[in-house]
């Protein structure tokens, strides 16, 4: 499948942040079966992240306040050379997160360099000061693809859910992204009754996992209907085995990305979702191609 500007066969990654935040962890996602692997996201600066604890167990999911720890924009290099240097042959997708357009400039130029396939603009992270700060959210996305458009290497975009969503969709595909990549984790937190104090080290986190799955299916939905024929869509968010994975398909996606079933149930989870969808294709007497969005076809 050609996803973003990218082949991606088969149409299945890890999710950024799981499992590869180091190169030899992006050898693990490729030796599973993935058709492209995501690096955690880089900022500018290096960041320490959180206080412990930063990830938490919740209803089957995660809550998470790692907050992009990270060695900063020269990692990036150092990141997919390594990965080459492992024997690494996917299609690499670099994740940057930007606290302005500039700087998502910046870092899209230093993942072209570095010889990325992709980048994926990461403008949804519930655990860092300066999302939060955005007001106008979907001029910020304009901005930040048109930066990173000079580039020359294709442009994710990564946006999390709000009532804004489709706004920011909608800027994305108008600046010429490539991919929406949604969503990212949903924010929440935990407060332990007998400390009377919030569980995560962060305080508060990002809610990721089965939990989120409806709604991150429904995110991609509405971002099909609107804009469908204008951006491809990546469904991330609760894909835990092969028919999750069908329901962001059918939903409106032509890829999906795997996080924290990585983490909770082990790297084989991609094989069983490639290997499922492939079943589940054949069953159906249908190409994945013709799956996508299909679950719209007859709605008026
Ligand atoms: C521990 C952890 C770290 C994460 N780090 C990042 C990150 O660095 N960049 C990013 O864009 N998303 C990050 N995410 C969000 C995931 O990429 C994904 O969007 C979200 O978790 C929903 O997918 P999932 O339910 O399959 O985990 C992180 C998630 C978790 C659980």
């Amino acid at each position: 499948m050609i996803v973003g500007r990218v082949r991606v066969e088969p149409p299945v990654m890890n999710a950024s942040g799981v499992v590869a935040s180091s190169a030899a962890g992006a050898i693990k996602v490729e030796k599973a079966g993935a058709g492209a692997v995501v690096t955690k996201t880089f900022t500018l600066r290096p960041r320490r992240g959180n206080k412990a604890p930063m990830v938490v167990p919740y209803l089957g999911g995660l809550i998470n306040s790692v907050g992009l720890a990270n060695p900063g924009i020269g990692g990036i290099r150092e990141y997919v050379e390594e990965y080459r240097r492992l024997g690494g042959t996917l299609p690499i997708v670099v994740s940057v997160g930007g606290e302005t357009p500039e700087e998502f400039g910046k870092l899209a130029a230093e993942a072209a360099e570095a010889g990325a396939d992709a980048v994926e603009l990461n403008m949804s992270c519930p655990n860092v000061s300066w999302t939060a700060s955005w007001e106008d959210i979907a001029s910020i996305v304009k901005e930040s693809v048109e930066a990173a458009k000079t580039a020359n290497i294709p442009v994710w975009v990564k946006l999390g859910y709000g009532k804004g969503l489709m706004k920011e969709v909608k800027a994305a595909v108008e600046a010429g992204a490539d991919a929406v990549v949604l969503i990212n984790t949903i924010p929440a937190m935990l407060i332990d009754v007998w400390s009377m104090k919030p569980v995560l080290g962060g305080v508060t986190g990002g809610l990721s996992g089965a939990p989120i799955r409806p709604i991150a299916v429904k995110a991609v939905w509405d971002a099909y209907r609107e804009f469908g024929g204008s951006v491809d869509i990546i469904g991330v968010g609760g894909v835990d085995g092969w028919e999750a994975a069908a329901e962001f398909i059918l939903a409106g996606a032509k890829a999906v990305q795997v996080g924290t079933a990585l983490s909770l149930a082990g790297l084989d989870v991609i094989r069983e979702v490639v290997e499922g969808l492939i079943s589940y294709s054949r069953k159906v007497g249908r190409p994945l191609e013709e799956l996508v969005g299909a679950a719209h076809q007859g709605l008026p």
